[in-house]
């Protein structure tokens, strides 16, 4: 979509829909407020009331849009009243659109406008390429946004460019894990990472079958083994490493389908499992984020991609697993396989000697327990590090909670047999899944962000979202990344 900034009235610049942001308790131009019951609109967040202008105005419509109290107001209010007015726009069929705010915005007018900018693109997302029959409602795109901006025009447009290459990745991601699990196996998730190494000039190399055989990735070979589909190992890389210029490495969990394997999961469990390549997603977007932002940086993204099946050359309860580390896994779940095929991706990621590892994946159901679709889990091994991650989970509306990893929860994973093992029962599920994949990232700063919760939503709480993925941990890796810089 075509986004751009202009000075201007809103009330006196002729448009097909205007649509005027409030907050609650500020009064609106005498000409809006002369349209309407005072009672019909109080200014709270999410609140719509369209009008008909009938000459009084300039524009055809006018659409007031509630923004909440200003003093809650962030980049997020933003960002959602942007993919509200979107929608509206949609929903009447209008090809431009122009926004304005009525007040003076207690925020940052770059950041802003990036949320606003990140709000149109992300909120006019749809995955309807497997829909036949759609309405004329459904298929209509509305081709321009104009903002009114009273001045800093020019932060505003830097604002907008950021935004829009950020959302992009973001959708990038949301596409990625949408498809159906049968066309995007790891074959077709390395090919993807090539595709976006052409496109971006970030340098991708992608391991087979038979080199990670040679090199002993045994976690991801162990739990690929189910599958008639092969394993890869994905290593993408933006920047070089120069004295400097810090390393980041992100890495990500690709199972592409995620059935459970021989500790197969219930049908209800199972149905979603197309999206256990999530963290491979969020680690995609953000590696194209980087190089469309031209980061001063060292980005590596790491991603361990198999598919997790039951057949009878499946990985079963009760193998150990020698991984790439050497260290052993005794495996009592084949479920719990992203901590196995994630442990060589952590122990790989410290040849590059990061300054962080920031790991992304749908690692457990216990997190959708504690935190629901609202966080993100954390946990990690370097409080400034942790920070950072929460702060950027703040500013970006991804937010996420941290969990401790003390040493009792390590002691939970020690097998008899093995080093190591990937299940220690349902306590504190999701943190013994975080201490495990602690176990093999050596003394490099490191954070496991699970977002098993917050990657795939039924019903969305955020007018951002549609149902399906979320593109989650896209935007919070591009904004910690940033803040790096
Ligand atoms: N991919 C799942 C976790 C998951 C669950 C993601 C729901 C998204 C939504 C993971 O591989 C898994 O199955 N974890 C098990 C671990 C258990 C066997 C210890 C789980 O959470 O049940
Ligand atoms: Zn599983
Ligand atoms: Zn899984």
């Amino acid at each position: 979509m075509e986004i751009q900034v202009k000075s201007g009235e809103i009330l006196s610049e002729p448009s097909d829909l205007a649509v005027l942001a409030s907050f609650e308790d500020t009064p609106l131009p005498e000409a809006a407020a002369a349209l309407f019951e005072p009672k019909d609109f109080s200014g709270k967040h999410g609140q719509t009331l369209l009008l008909y202008t009938r000459g009084s105005a300039a524009p055809l419509r006018l659409m007031l849009l509630g923004l909440g109290k200003a003093e809650k107001a962030s980049g997020e209010t933003i960002r959602q009243a942007s993919a509200i007015a979107i929608n509206e726009a949609q929903k009447l069929q209008v090809k431009s659109v122009t926004v304005a705010v009525n007040s003076e915005l207690p925020l940052d007018p770059e950041e802003v406008s990036q949320a606003f900018a990140e709000g149109i693109e992300m909120g006019s997302y749809r995955y309807w390429g497997y829909r036949t029959g759609l309405s004329d409602e459904q298929t209509f795109r509305v081709e321009r946004a104009t903002v009114l901006a009273r001045n800093n025009k020019e932060k505003a447009q830097a604002g907008i460019t950021a935004g829009q290459k950020i959302a992009s990745g973001v959708n990038f991601a949301r596409d990625l894990v949408n498809g159906p699990g049968y066309a995007m196996h790891p074959p077709q998730l390395g090919e993807e990472a090539l595709k976006l190494g052409k496109r971006t000039g970030i340098k991708v190399t992608v391991l087979d079958m038979k080199q990670l055989t040679e090199q002993g990735f045994g976690g991801i070979l162990a739990v690929g083994k189910g599958s008639d589909h092969e394993p890869r190992f994905i290593i993408m890389e933006y920047g070089q490493a120069e004295a400097g210029t810090p390393t980041i490495c992100l890495v990500g969990k690709g199972l592409t389908f995620d059935s459970g394997g021989l500790s197969l999961k219930p049908a209800e469990a199972m149905k979603t499992m197309k999206s256990d390549m999530a963290g491979a997603a969020a680690v995609y977007g953000a590696m194209q984020n980087a190089a469309e932002l031209k980061l001063p940086l060292h980005v590596v993204g790491l991603v361990s991609a198999a598919e997790n099946m039951p057949s009878s050359s499946a990985y079963r309860p009760g193998d150990i697993v020698r991984t790439l580390s050497g260290k052993t896994i005794e495996v009592l779940n084949t479920d719990a396989e992203g901590r196995i095929i994630l442990s060589d991706a952590l122990f790989y990621a410290q040849r590059y000697n990061p300054a962080a590892i920031v790991e992304f994946s749908t690692l457990t159901g216990a997190i959708i327990i504690a935190l629901g679709s609202h966080a993100s889990g954390m946990m990690g091994t370097d409080q400034a590090l942790l920070d950072k991650l929460i702060r950027a989970g703040e500013v970006t509306g991804e937010r996420v909670w941290q969990l401790p990893l003390w040493d009792e929860y390590h002691e939970m994973i020690k097998s008899e047999i093995a080093d190591i093992k990937n299940i220690a029962g349902s306590p504190a599920g999701s943190i013994t899944a975080g201490a495990f994949l602690a176990e093999f990232v050596g003394k490099c700063p490191f954070a496991h962000i699970d977002i098993a919760g917050t990657a795939w939503v039924e019903k969305p709480t955020k007018p951002y979202d549609t149902n399906g993925a979320t593109g989650v941990g896209v935007r919070l890796a591009t904004e910690f990344l940033r803040s790096y810089a």
